[in-house]
Order: structure tokens, then C-alpha cells, then sequence
């Protein structure tokens, strides 16, 4: 799918290996592509090689050449590097796709906002939430909006709780010093999950473009109420502070769960449950949807705390399925629970699914920002995260590969945590 390209890859050190190796893939053309990959060293106070190595590139390439930048750095780097592409003119021309987070919290949001467009018209700009390049999550907004079945149960007259819960079992991999700087509510509440949120919790757009879907879900956004920390577990899991590179004081999270409520007419008194951390007994994507139960009881036992759920797995191989209840095959009306299912790579076996950041990267090229956040959303995101910032709850630790801090198991009450 990729043009004619040169890749330059940069940091602030040369790689001990060669970028080719590091990235080295099985294939028939590798060699070939591998041909296009070069790095060279920069930094927010030198990119002069940088941009050298751009113009021998644009010479190959001829004058139709356009650029992408993506810069994957901290937060408190990303003004100077932007300053630093002004400097060396490898604005002109250029899509720059900046990974998250965006800022530290809104005032820092706000401040990396005026560098960027002080320097970047809007349009060059693509704030990359890699999750929203998951095909599983695209199919979110496909089954609610391309079909009839779901929209009109999709609303707190049928909903009772929705669960947004990715728990990850591999700890930090090496990332100690991401990870004591952001810390996991920066690194996944404000971004992945409450974007997953906004999928789930918008009002359909009149058309899905960026226009229509960063509308809706800056609406969407607008209408969550800002956190409550006393709904906000955080922890830490055993052993963080031996991690090299974590300080043995260090009072970051690895963990969060929270409760965050809709004020708007569709979801007004539903609770949505987010979790999220390292070193967890499972790797899960999963958003479970959870129905009433029907207003009368005319089977009984059927009060049995398995209400139907709706469940997406946001897995690479994506699958929905519905809980449900059935009549158990025999002589008797025997009900029992039973499932509904939706494997995407069963349903088209001829088709690839296109790896997130691919589909990104390809978006960012074409300059359709339809997956990509607006300013707006992010602003937003850290107004209502703000409070938990100001006034972070105590953080608790728990064992590796357990389900996080019982404050946390504790947080949906009863019903407890919904993943099946
Ligand atoms: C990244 C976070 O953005 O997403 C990581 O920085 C996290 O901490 C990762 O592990 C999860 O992404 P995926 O696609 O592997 O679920």
C-alpha cells in the first residue's frame, strides 16, 4: 500500500545495531524495502543531520515528495522537537503524526497546542490514538450505525453498566523511565480507553468523517462528568520499585479502575467501569455492554445475576458475541445461558485485517484525520481527568498477575467485574 518511500529513522543515539536488523521481516522484498531505511542521530537542539538526511532522500524521491514526521516522544520533549522541525524547515510539506499523551494535563495540553500551531497549519496535524486503528474498534461504531438491531437498546432505558477493560499481563518491558514519568492513567485512561468510551457512548454522526465523528465525540466527551477521585482506584503492582530504572519510593501507578458517569439524555445513570494495568492475571481488550433484565419474571430462576451482555473483544482476530438465555434442548423448559457469536476472521475468511498502526500510518499519508483526535477531545479528556491529577488517590499495591487491589475488584459492587 505504501508509495515510493525513504524511511529516516531518528533518536537522540545511533542504535547499537542497525535500524535494518532491528526491524528485519521474512519476506521476498525485504532486502529491497530494507533498502530505503537509514537512521541518523537528532535532538530538540540539533536535527542538522536530520534534515540532511531528508534532502539526500528528497532528491531520490524528486520534487513530489511530501513528508511524514511521526514523533514518538514525551510530552516534555514534543515542544522543543517541534520547534526544532520549524527550525531545520522540515515543516513545509509535512503531516506530523504525534503520539500520545498529549501534554501532562490540560494547562500543558494547552501550551504544546500553541507550539504545534504556531508552527503547523491544523490540517498537518494527526494525534495518533493508535487503538482507534484497530479494526475491532472501527467495529464498534459498524455495529451500532450500519445496523438496525442495536441503536435503539442503546441507551439507559436498556443498558445497566458498561465495562471498558483492557488488564495487560506483561509488566513495563523495559519502559521504567515512561512509566515513572506518565504513569498509567496518563498513558491509558486519558487517551485508549476513554477514546474506546467515546465509540461506545456517542450519538451517531450524520456522516463518519472527522468532521461528524470528532463532533460527536467531543460531544460525548463533553457530557462525562468530571472524575470523582474517591471512584478512582490506583495501584502498584509487586515488585515495580525493583524494576531497573524505577525509583524505590516511586508512587506511580500501574494500575487504574474508575467510575465515570454520562450526563446526557442516553446515558443518564448508567456507570461505565474502566481498568487498565501491568502485570495482570490476563491480556484483555474487552467491552462488555450489560442489558436490564426483562421488567417480569414469567420464567422463574431466571433472576440469576447473568443478565445478557453484548461483548466485544477488541482483539486482533475481533469477536462479538451476545450472552443470552435459551430454552435447554429436552422435555423440560430448562433455560440456560448460551451465546450468540461473531468471529470477524471466520466471517471473512478472504480478507486481512490491517495492523493499527499500519492503517494510521496509511490515514496520516493520505491525510484523512477521521481516526485521529482533535484538539478539542484532548482538551476535554484532561479538563475531566483533572481532578484525579490535583488529588491522586493513595496507590495500593497488588500482587503480579492478579486482578489489581481489592479497592478495585470492589469498585462495579455486586456484580463485580463482567469478563467472561
Ligand atoms: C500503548 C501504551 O500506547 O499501548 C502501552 O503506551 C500499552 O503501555 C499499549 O501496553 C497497549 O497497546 P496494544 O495495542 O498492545 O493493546
Amino acid at each position: 500500500m505504501l508509495p515510493e518511500v525513504r524511511i529516516i529513522g531518528s533518536g537522540r543515539h545511533t542504535p547499537d545495531e542497525d535500524l535494518r536488523e532491528l526491524v528485519r521481516q521474512e519476506g521476498d522484498d525485504w532486502d529491497e524495502f530494507a533498502s530505503r531505511i537509514t537512521f541518523v542521530a537528532s535532538s530538540a537542539d540539533d536535527g542538522s543531520d536530520l534534515a540532511e538526511a531528508v534532502a539526500v532522500a528528497e532528491k531520490e524521491l524528486g520534487d513530489e515528495a511530501t513528508r511524514l514526521v511521526y514523533l514518538s516522544v514525551p510530552p516534555s520533549a514534543a515542544g522543543g522537537m517541534v520547534r526544532m522541525l520549524e527550525r531545520e524547515g522540515l515543516h513545509e510539506r509535512a503531516h506530523l503524526v504525534l503520539e500520545k499523551p498529549f501534554g501532562t494535563d490540560l494547562a500543558s495540553a494547552k501550551e504544546l497546542d500553541e507550539v504545534l500551531l504556531d508552527v503547523f497549519a491544523p490540517e498537518q496535524l494527526f494525534r495518533i490514538d493508535h487503538f482507534l486503528g484497530k479494526e475491532a474498534v472501527q467495529n464498534i461504531l459498524v455495529l451500532r450505525f450500519a445496523n438496525g438491531l442495536f441503536e435503539p437498546v442503546w441507551n439507559a432505558a436498556h443498558v445497566a453498566y458498561v465495562q471498558i477493560d483492557v488488564p495487560e499481563a506483561i509488566g513495563i518491558e523495559g519502559r521504567a523511565s515512561f512509566m515513572e514519568s506518565t504513569g498509567t492513567f496518563r498513558d491509558m485512561i486519558s487517551t485508549h480507553l476513554f477514546q474506546l468510551l467515546g465509540f461506545v457512548a456517542l450519538e451517531p454522526p450524520t456522516v463518519i468523517d472527522a468532521k461528524g465523528l470528532h463532533e460527536e465525540k467531543a460531544k460525548a466527551f463533553r457530557a462525562i462528568r468530571a472524575l470523582d477521585p474517591a471512584k478512582v482506584v490506583f495501584g502498584q503492582y509487586e515488585g515495580y520499585r525493583d524494576e531497573d530504572g524505577v525509583a524505590d519510593d516511586s508512587r506511580v501507578e500501574t494500575f487504574v479502575a474508575l467510575e465515570a458517569r454520562i450526563d446526557n439524555w442516553r446515558w443518564k445513570g448508567v456507570p461505565f467501569y474502566l481498568r487498565t494495568g501491568k502485570a495482570l492475571a490476563e491480556g484483555r481488550r474487552t467491552i462488555t455492554i450489560g442489558f436490564r433484565e426483562p421488567p417480569l419474571e414469567v420464567f422463574p430462576c431466571t433472576a440469576d445475576g447473568e443478565p445478557n451482555e453484548l461483548v466485544l473483544e477488541l482483539t486482533d482476530d475481533a469477536k462479538v458475541y451476545v450472552d443470552l438465555r435459551a430454552k435447554k434442548p429436552g422435555p423440560a423448559l430448562d433455560i440456560a445461558h448460551a451465546r450468540l457469536s461473531l468471529e470477524l476472521e471466520q466471517a471473512f475468511p478472504d480478507d486481512t485485517a490491517v495492523e493499527a498502526y499500519e492503517r494510521l500510518l496509511l490515514d496520516a499519508m493520505r491525510g484523512d484525520h477521521t481516526l485521529f483526535t482533535s484538539t478539542e477531545e484532548v482538551e476535554r479528556l484532561w479538563a475531566l481527568c483533572d481532578p484525579v491529577l490535583a488529588d491522586p488517590p493513595q496507590v495500593q499495591s497488588y500482587a503480579q498477575g492478579s486482578w489489581g487491589p481489592q479497592a478495585a475488584l470492589d469498585l462495579p459492587g455486586d456484580r463485580g467485574w463482567r469478563l467472561r
